[in-house]
């Protein structure tokens, strides 16, 4: 009796029950989706420390200073997806958007972005599917780093899935810029007192300042290491076995 009274009072009962069943669901997947990703961060992270690892016994040196993984939230997730009119479902999820799972690998001096960056991309498993150069062609604001979308297997209980991951290398200097570009980013929009165009412009000399002492402690550790060639040429190197591979 009570049933039927409340069906007639909300006769939508059956439906929203249903639709939260849906709900529930998606919930269910979208987590198993970020877990994928957040694997396959650490694969392509372990694949960088292995790196490092054997330069530090052949070489007796780290070239990596610090990696840092991620997987993007959720409210950025959904607000980027949204901005690119794109539906929320797991096509846009495993394929549309690029950066969900992000991987940043902080060195000490550029020539070890090159190498590091040319050694990944050599790997048996890894396909690169983009590289964005921002050392070589700085963004205007300043900004530097190399950046790669690369595509690595992950081996799951009862599948194996190409899953796409954002890595982004850059040297510590490039690093501390960046930070403080992304914080200034925040703070800036949120005050109206702030000159937008001042700080801009501060940080834009900023990162110039910032990249020239880049390449002063590359000059520095090339003459201790008495290593030839350079950075463009190691550049040059990655290029070529991206256009052979
Ligand atoms: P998104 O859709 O925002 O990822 O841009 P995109 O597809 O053009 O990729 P892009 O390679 O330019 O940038 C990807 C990521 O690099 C961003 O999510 C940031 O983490 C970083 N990045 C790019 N530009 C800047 C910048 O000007 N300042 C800072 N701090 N980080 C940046
Ligand atoms: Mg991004």
């Amino acid at each position: 009796m009570a049933d039927i009274e409340l069906q007639s009072y909300y006769p939508d009962v059956t439906g929203i029950i249903q639709d939260t069943t849906h709900l529930f669901d998606a919930v269910v997947h979208f987590r198993e989706i970020m877990m994928m990703y957040d694997c396959a961060a650490r694969e392509i992270r372990t694949k960088f420390e292995v790196l490092n690892s054997d330069f530090s016994v052949r070489y007796n040196r780290n070239p990596i200073e610090v990696i840092k993984t991620r997987v993007k939230q959720p409210v950025s997730l959904f607000r980027k997806i949204k901005e690119r009119g794109l539906p929320l479902d797991e096509d846009t999820l495993m394929h549309g958007i690029h950066d969900i799972a992000g991987v940043r690998v902080v060195c000490s001096f550029i020539d070890d972005i090159y190498r590091l960056a040319r050694l990944i991309a050599g790997q048996d498993d890894i396909t690169i599917v983009e590289i964005k150069d921002y050392i070589q062609h700085p963004k205007p604001n300043g900004y530097r780093s190399l950046h790669l979308i690369v595509q690595v297997p992950v081996f799951f209980a009862d599948q194996t899935r190409d899953m796409t991951v954002e890595v982004q290398i850059r040297t510590m200097a490039m690093d501390f810029w960046a930070s403080l570009d992304h914080e200034l980013h925040y703070k800036k929009r949120a005050d109206r007192n702030v000159n937008l165009e001042d700080v801009e412009k501060k940080l834009a000399q900023s990162a110039e300042i910032i990249a020239e002492t880049d390449r002063r402690m590359q000059e520095i550790r090339s003459e201790i290491y008495g290593e030839n060639g350079s950075s463009s040429d190691l550049r040059k190197d990655l290029l070529k076995d991206l256009k052979d591979l």
